[in-house]
């Protein structure tokens, strides 16, 4: 009866409504209204149920149909002209420029910021590479030159190197017949003494305790070599231990003798 009513009233073409009913929770309870119903309506038609069905008046409001988006194109905006600054041979869409000056220009722009590029590139890899290089003062460290010649036979000369005492030893022909007699098996760190010096007048070693760290005191100790007064370690006349806590001997650095009486370290 609503339906036919409605209906009646659609009659532009340009605006519909549609407005279903009878779906949903609804339909179980009312079957006769179990299958949707379109009704067209004109613009701002309204539709509304009877008001004594159980779940009360349902009401639609139509609104415009056609839902598309309107675009406005501004078609009369002018555009600037550049032909004048342009180049002829650029201006034939339909060829292609073969302008030398154009690509030679294109050519310099590039291999210019190619070669700055590289020149930056280079410039921070050093700058990278220098920042994590050792300091001039350690630089001037690294090496050192001794002259033997101010150390008398059975004493010890201790200069700083890297930070760290270096001992170096003029060891006499009975320090080194002491030495060389050891049964190396006996020994904590079994070295050899001839494995330790180049030649056998000259020890060097680096005065580092190996159990703490402390500096050993020279010509002292059980055994006339070194002896390290924090927690009791001995060292022989070749820097091995003999005795103590300390588990190893002490380092030999890299040495080489440029005279029999210049010895450069490092
Ligand atoms: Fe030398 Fe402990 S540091 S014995």
């Amino acid at each position: 009866m609503l339906s036919t009513k409605l209906l009646a009233q659609s009659a532009s073409k340009y605006l519909a409504a549609t407005a279903t009913w009878g779906v949903g929770p609804f339909c179980t309870t009312l079957p006769s209204l179990s299958h949707p119903k379109k009704i067209a309506l004109p613009t701002g038609g309204k539709l509304e149920t009877p008001s004594f069905l159980p779940w009360g008046p349902i009401s639609a409001t139509a609104r415009s149909k056609p839902l598309v988006p309107v675009r406005y194109g501004h078609t009369d905006l002018s555009v600037p002209d550049f032909s004048e600054y342009r180049r002829a041979e650029s201006q034939q869409t339909d060829k292609r420029s073969n302008d030398l000056g154009r690509k030679a220009a294109t050519y310099a722009v590039t291999l210019g910021g190619g070669v700055v590029g590289i020149h930056l590139a280079k410039n921070s890899v050093v700058g990278l590479l220098s920042s994590m290089s050792a300091t001039a003062d350690v630089l001037a460290m690294a090496n050192i030159e001794v002259d033997l010649s101010m150390i008398p036979e059975g004493k010890n000369m201790i200069i700083k190197w890297r930070g760290k005492p270096l001992f170096i030893r003029n060891r006499s022909s009975d320090e080194i017949e002491e030495v060389r007699g050891v049964d190396v098996t006996s020994l904590r760190d079994p070295q050899h003494d001839h494995e330790r010096v180049v030649r056998e007048q000259w020890l060097v070693v680096i005065g580092v305790c190996t159990h703490l760290g402390c500096v050993p005191i020279s010509n002292a100790g059980d055994y006339g070599g070194y002896y390290c007064p924090c927690h009791g370690s001995h060292y022989d006349a070749s820097g091995r231990v003999r005795k103590g806590p300390a588990p190893l001997n002490l380092e030999v650095p890299h040495y080489e003798f440029q005279t029999d009486t210049m010895l450069v370290v490092g």
